[in-house]
């Protein structure tokens, strides 16, 4: 039987003091890491910012041809030059991006399920890590399912990722799955993302929630938020402003850029939240000017 019952609740997170200063590296938690991995977080993390706006395109994968991605190749060329990485999976990345952009990549290498079934929580890796070293991966995301019925595949596959990754010096993009049924609470975030930093990946791909200061604090790794459902931009880039302003290190949007009917100035005022440090008003009347 777990240990959960009597446990004491953790709640001093001391989420106004920063992580501990080990070297000048920019990446929370990566100080120590090897050359190699620096590199690779650095061509995902903005040096300059410490942050990352990644385009998340991967959706397909499990979802088929979902609104406003139909057509990759005409929409990826729109929208690269603004975003700091790529996700997608190799046959999107392959067939229908461009190598000449030079943009990182985080490789989504997980999958097993599709939108046909009710269950989604059972995935693998399925991307061998050396297709990844083939495709010049920066990252590579592994989807885990923490408190549903996949949980412990996935976390078998997470640290399966999270060894071969070491051996190739190619980072882990822990990717938090939220079940349907599942509710989307502080304490949720805090037990999943600290469950996946502990599994040793370098980044954590989660979602917003209540308390996110305390989410942030307590995983030693950075945390990059994904958009979600397709929400009005107004809200979209409230979600980016909170994320950063809570801790995130930076958000990883698909919905919310590609399905808006503006994605090329959307991206644009995400860039102001994210790396120029504008509130979300102010990227809001940004994002109005440029359509009007
Ligand atoms: C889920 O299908 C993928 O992991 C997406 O990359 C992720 O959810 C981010 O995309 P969105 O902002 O549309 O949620």
């Amino acid at each position: 039987m777990a240990d959960n019952v009597g446990n004491k609740i953790a709640k001093n997170f001391s989420e106004d003091v920063p992580f501990m200063e080990s070297g000048n590296f920019h990446v929370k938690g990566a100080s120590n890491l090897d050359w190699g991995m620096k590199d690779r977080l650095s061509r995902i993390f903005n040096p300059d910012t410490g942050k990352t706006i990644m385009l998340a395109f991967d959706h397909g994968y499990f979802m088929g041809p979902t609104s406003g991605l139909e057509r990759l190749d005409l929409l990826v060329p729109r929208l690269e030059k603004y975003v700091d990485c790529l996700m997608g999976t190799r046959g999107a990345i392959r067939s229908s991006v461009s190598p000449t952009y030079n943009k990182p990549i985080a490789l989504r290498a997980s999958s097993g399920s599709s939108i046909l079934q009710d269950d989604l929580s059972h995935e693998s890796m399925v991307v061998d890590i050396e297709d990844a070293v083939r495709m010049n991966a920066s990252a590579i995301a592994i989807q885990t399912f923490i408190g549903a019925d996949g949980q412990k595949e996935t976390i078998e596959q997470l640290n399966k990722a999270v060894n071969l990754g070491t051996r190739y010096s190619i980072p882990t993009m822990g990717v938090v799955a939220v079940g349907k049924e599942m509710e989307r609470t502080t304490q949720f975030f805090l037990l999943a993302t600290r469950m996946l930093a502990e599994f040793g990946v370098q980044i954590v791909k989660t979602y917003y929630c209540d308390d996110f200061e305390k989410v942030a604090a307590a995983c030693p790794v950075p945390l990059v938020v994904a958009g979600g459902k397709k929400i009005p931009e107004k809200d979209a880039l409230t979600l980016a402003y909170k994320s950063i302003q809570g801790g995130a290190a930076g958000v990883d949007m698909g919905r919310n850029i590609f399905q808006s009917q503006y994605p090329e100035e959307m991206i644009q005022a995400v860039v102001k939240v994210v790396h120029e440090g504008y509130s979300d008003i102010e990227a809001y009347e940004y994002f109005q000017h440029l359509i009007n």
